[in-house]
């Protein structure tokens, strides 16, 4: 297994963190490990709900095994369901769902080969990325490629390492920038009915946080602009962000609405981060990169939660407003 393999599963800072914002909310709070061990546990600790963070740890469908299991014994948990966590850990999956949507994200190609053909509307500079791992895993500045050599030696390199389809996409040169999200949309909503470019951009339910901008300029010329794993992980506890992010009202009003369709048309529930990057050869317009139904939740350096901090919420509120969403979805509250 390459060393990162395990890099997205989240640490015992977080899972305690969570623990305690949920006790500080009047819960009572036991921690599951969502291993094969779950489904016998379970029906010992019989909760009324579940908060669901958990990544897994094999199959196409990882994210999702563990809400499939609290479906099948009917128990309440929080954020997406199987289909959403299932598509979103699928790049080009999302991706296909999102141009169908007419969703601005980077154009692609899926490659299962090594010896597959380039599209020929495919232009260098092409960047690289497994299609379903997360976490920065297998991105560096190496995943940007300007010829044909780079592309194949990426390819056997992420072939090799990951054992999965290989994501190639327009290199996107810009800045970086993530919105949070958290809230239900109630219809009719985040979508023209009928699509209309006059209409009414509808988003309610949902509140947005700050867009946090990765501050790419703290960081050495070798991770070359890129959020990479590096920074993500090694660096985690040193992340240098501005949030919020220095963007002008109708820029924040675009991407809260490519945030809210994305989280509509890929059917988040509760909670989600949608990750952009704004093309600097083309006035800065936004495209999705993916979006993160599972977001991190460190409270110390997870993106979404500096984003809530700059919103002026305390981690207790967020942790305990996600509880709350899922709550009232299921009659609970
Ligand atoms: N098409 C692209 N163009 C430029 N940079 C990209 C592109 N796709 C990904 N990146 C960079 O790689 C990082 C990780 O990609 P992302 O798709 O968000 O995967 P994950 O966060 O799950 O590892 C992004 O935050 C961005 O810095
Ligand atoms: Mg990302």
């Amino acid at each position: 297994m390459p060393p990162d393999r395990w890099d997205d599963l989240d640490s015992e800072e977080t899972i305690e963190a969570i623990a305690t914002a949920l006790e500080a909310g009047g819960h009572r709070v036991t921690f599951l490990e969502g291993d094969a061990t779950l489904f016998d546990v379970l029906r010992k600790v019989n909760p009324d709900i579940c908060f669901n963070i958990c990544e897994g740890h094999f199959g196409d469908g990882r994210e999702a095994q563990v809400p499939a299991i609290l479906e099948m014994m009917r128990i309440p948990y929080t954020g997406s369901q199987v289909l959403t966590l299932a598509l979103a850990l699928d790049k080009p999956m999302t991706k296909r769902v999102l141009t169908y949507h007419d969703l601005p994200t980077p154009p692609f190609q899926v490659f299962e080969r090594l010896d597959e053909a380039l599209n020929p509307d495919m232009e260098f500079p092409l960047f690289a990325k497994p299609s379903r791992e997360g976490t920065g895993m297998g991105v560096s500045a190496e995943s940007i490629i300007h010829n044909e050599g780079q592309l194949r030696s990426q390819l056997r390199r992420i072939f090799e390492r990951y054992d999965q389809p290989v994501l190639i996409e327009r290199y996107i040169e810009g800045r970086e920038v993530t919105v949070g999200v958290i809230g239900n949309l109630r219809s009719p909503v985040a979508w023209r009915i009928p699509d209309d470019e006059e209409a009414p951009r509808i988003l309610r339910g949902l509140h947005f946080f700050p867009p946090l901008e990765v501050d790419m300029a703290a960081y050495p010329d070798e991770e070359a602009g890129i959020y990479t794993s590096r920074i993500k992980v090694e660096m985690a506890h040193d992340f240098h962000c501005l949030c919020p992010a220095p963007l002008r009202a109708d820029q924040i009003e675009d991407l809260e609405w490519l945030a809210a369709a994305t989280f509509r048309v890929t059917g988040c529930l509760d909670v989600a981060r949608v990750d952009f990057r704004l093309d600097a050869h083309d006035g800065d317009r936004p495209y999705i990169l993916e979006v993160n139904p599972l977001p991190g939740l460190n409270p110390g350096y997870s993106d979404l939660c500096i984003e809530a901090a700059a919103d002026g919420w305390q981690y207790e509120d967020l942790i305990n407003e996600i509880l709350n969403l899922a709550a009232e979805r299921y009659g609970l509250a």
